[in-house]
């Protein structure tokens, strides 16, 4: 039976995912929400650069809800926790990049999963860094080692890719000096799906975590102007950013996130360099035996392609596609990882032979 879905606002990520679900097998795009009055009326496989697909995107939440559909792809650039709600007690079922990856040591739980109920649907929640490197792909790591000591999930990115100059500028505040930097929300604002996803690390490997997690916020600055998206980052202004949240068991580190965001890595103080490795995404597994896995692939090729079409942030579209049959299927409630059963992507067997491997 065919997958009716609504892709719910159609940013980096839902554009992706609106190609994703068309592909799919066993998906039906059914529905668009659009926040932009500019985007409402137009078919939402334009608005995904894939042609036409005969879905035409509306401003007109409550019509949506009200319609016939199985599941939103919610990416929106905020949650709206009560729309999420909503949505849920209309019946249909919600996959998000949003949070609620591993959600139960935060609040309004019990408000959705009572949704949940009401519905019958399952809320996942789902990405790539949380809802992917940080928790999935290190449990599944995991089970190739005993005596697991410690997991790190660490992303190095080059932020000149990210096309957002507001959120760049105003809250990850690049281009400021340190002192104006140190009181970024950006250590909260991520740590809430972070921490989750360090939950659920320690959830699938048996330990309990300490009450409070312990976070690190690290800057350094342009030893001369730095070209970036929000003009030029002026020497001493804050050029890169690391952000460290950390579970620990008895006071000892267990399990670790962490991104590197950098304005590329020339002309930094401290000289933090990408290495020869490149912009990357890192899993550790400290046991027997450690295991170390580096994924390449997910950061664009060029600044420039990064503007126009981030890897990362289809691979997030994607992952959000791919969950959604398991997502349907899944007993009503809040489910994770730990619920679910391993899924894939899917293949395209009338390209099998005609693409470069
Ligand atoms: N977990 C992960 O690994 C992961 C990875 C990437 C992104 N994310 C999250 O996923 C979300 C979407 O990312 P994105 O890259 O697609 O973001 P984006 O390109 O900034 O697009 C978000 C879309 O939200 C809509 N929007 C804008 N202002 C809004 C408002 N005030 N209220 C409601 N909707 C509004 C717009 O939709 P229309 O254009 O349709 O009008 C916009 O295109 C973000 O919250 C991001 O943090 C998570």
């Amino acid at each position: 039976m065919t997958i009716r879905v609504i892709q719910w606002a159609t940013g980096g990520v839902g554009r992706a995912a609106i190609a994703g679900i068309v592909d799919h097998p066993e998906l039906e795009l059914v529905g668009c929400w659009v926040h932009s009055k500019e985007k409402a009326g137009l078919d939402a496989g334009e608005i995904a650069e894939i042609g036409p697909v005969g879905v035409t995107a509306t401003q007109d939440a409550a019509a949506l809800i009200a319609s016939e559909a199985d599941c939103v792809l919610y990416s929106p650039v905020v949650a709206n926790p009560k729309e999420v709600a909503q949505i849920l007690r209309s019946g249909k079922n919600v996959v998000t990049p949003l949070g609620w990856f591993y959600p139960f040591a935060s609040g309004g739980v019990p408000e959705l999963e009572e949704a949940c109920e009401a519905g019958g649907v399952t809320l996942h929640g789902t990405g790539i860094h949380p809802g992917g490197i940080t928790e999935r792909f290190p449990i599944v790591l995991s089970a190739l080692s005993r005596a697991v000591t410690h997991i790190r999930a660490e992303e190095w990115s080059d932020i000149r890719t990210y096309d957002a100059p507001q959120v760049v500028g105003d809250v990850m505040l690049f281009g400021k000096t340190p002192e104006e930097a140190a009181a970024s929300p950006m250590i909260q604002m991520l740590g809430r799906g972070f921490n989750q996803s360090l939950d659920m690390v320690a959830k699938a490997l048996g330990v309990t975590l300490d009450a409070e997690k312990q976070t690190r916020h690290e800057v350094s600055v342009a030893t001369a102007p730095i070209d970036s998206p929000i003009g030029p980052i002026l020497p001493g202004r804050v050029a890169a950013q690391r952000f460290t949240w950390e579970g620990t068991v008895d006071g000892h580190v267990f399990v670790t996130a962490r991104t590197n965001w950098f304005m590329g890595d020339r002309n930094l103080d401290p000289a933090w360099t990408f290495g020869s490795e490149g912009e990357r995404f890192e899993i550790e597994i400290t046991g027997d035996p450690s295991l170390k896995t580096t994924f390449h692939g997910l950061h664009p090729d060029s600044v420039a392609e990064g503007l126009r079409r981030n890897k990362g942030v289809v691979a997030t579209g994607i992952h959000c596609v791919s969950a959604v049959p398991a997502t349907v299927a899944a007993a009503s409630g809040i489910r994770t990882y730990l619920d679910m059963p391993a899924y894939g992507g899917k293949a395209a067997p009338h390209l099998i032979g005609r693409t470069s491997q």
